[in-house]
């Protein structure tokens, strides 16, 4: 049943709108709701048996290509701040190209939802000559990555046929969340935060739900955009990554050029691009970069940059600074699972862009569902 279409025209499509029912797959069993005697916790059981030399080690490295880095990249602040040990992240070929320093003392992640990827694959043996401890993230039970592991977690977001990679980029946040956490567990000091992180899983897929109903609003969006040669997205913090996940979406499959900015780079470079013709999405939710990203809206303005603003629910009419700004309300979530939220409407987004332009949705020129070779 997974693999055929339903009611939908594509995969890409199907793919996106079946997030709640992925994102419950992936936490099912694996958040605990605790009691008056036992406090709300998380289940990894991949990942059990490692948990101290994970918590030992000199570096948590997290390694993977394309929309699986930028699932790591969305879920860094939350390890940062949950794990206590330094996070760092590697395109898989680039660490490669360098033959950057991977130590025995470190665990390396591979994110990978082929769990097949060359670039991946080839880091993976790189990290074990190294003696790292060595973590697989992936989608697919059996693959290359998660059996040349040491230890694991599947995502279990099904089976994904598009080429452009959707749900499995959600299941992956959520994963590297829930790795957070465990990783967490024994520091009382952040037991709050992270209780609020577990409810806020907990009703993830509700919203999610929600925020698919924006697809008449984004078929509307992609209509006024068709025929744009580029589109920007800024985002910052947590949603650095949504900029530059949205961005890949969006080139990936309408063939459109589009660039995900950091924001905070803004004045040292990118300003130059803004005119009156250039379409911007600014990713402003709330979270602590909230009114940064308010000051990075007011200069855009000043430019008379083609502004659209992504905003929590109820904050269109404090962002936007004038009438030709256009609004897209999400709801909001605890802010380091905004990023599973705020990229559902640039999936949408660009899975509009591209039927509207006559590309193939499904499988776009020149790519492979599964990069296998180098
Ligand atoms: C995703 O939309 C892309 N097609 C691509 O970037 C993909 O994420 C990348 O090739 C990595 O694949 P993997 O997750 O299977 O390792």
């Amino acid at each position: 049943e997974q693999i055929n279409k339903g009611h939908y025209e594509h995969y890409m499509q199907k793919e996106i709108h079946e997030q709640p029912e992925s994102l419950t797959t992936t936490m099912r069993g694996r958040l605990i709701r605790g009691d008056s005697c036992k406090a709300k916790s998380v289940l990894l059981g991949g990942l059990k048996d490692h948990l101290k030399t994970i918590r030992r080690s000199r570096r948590l490295v997290f390694i993977g290509c394309g929309t699986s880095y930028n699932a790591a990249l969305a879920a860094r602040p939350i390890l940062e701040e949950l794990s206590g040990v330094p996070v760092t992240m590697e395109i898989a070929s680039d660490l490669l190209d360098r033959q950057g320093p991977i130590y025995r003392e470190d665990t390396a992640f591979f994110v990978s939802q082929s769990g097949e990827t060359a670039d991946t694959l080839n880091a993976l043996e790189y990290a074990l000559e190294n003696g790292a401890l060595c973590v697989g993230i992936t989608n697919t039970v059996g693959s290359a990555i998660s059996r040349n592991t040491h230890c694991g977690v599947h995502i279990n977001a099904g089976c994904e046929i598009g080429v452009a990679s959707t749900k499995a980029y959600t299941s992956q946040i959520v994963v590297m969340a829930m790795i957070a956490l465990v990783i967490g567990d024994d520091t009382i000091s952040s037991q709050g935060r992270r209780e609020a992180i577990i409810d806020g899983l907990f009703d993830l897929p509700n919203k999610v739900r929600e925020v698919l109903k924006l697809d008449q609003e984004m078929k509307d969006l992609a209509k006024l955009l068709v025929s744009e040669q580029s589109l920007l997205v800024f985002g910052r913090g947590y949603n650095y990554a949504t900029a530059l996940e949205g961005a890949l979406k969006v080139k990936e499959v309408s063939l459109m050029h589009s660039e995900g900015i950091l924001a905070g780079e803004m004045k040292h470079g990118p300003l130059a691009l803004v005119d009156e013709n250039l379409p911007i999405v600014v990713i402003a939710t709330r979270d602590a970069c909230f009114t940064k990203q308010q000051s990075v809206i007011q200069q855009l303005h000043a430019r008379k940059g083609r502004l659209i603003v992504m905003c929590s629910k109820g904050d269109g009419s404090l962002v936007c600074p004038g009438d030709s700004c256009r609004v897209i309300e999400v709801p909001q979530v605890e802010d380091c699972l905004q990023p599973v939220i705020n990229v559902v409407p640039l999936q949408l987004l660009a899975y509009h862009l591209t039927v509207l332009r006559g590309y193939n949705v499904d499988q776009p020129r020149n790519l492979a569902k599964s990069v296998t070779t180098q």
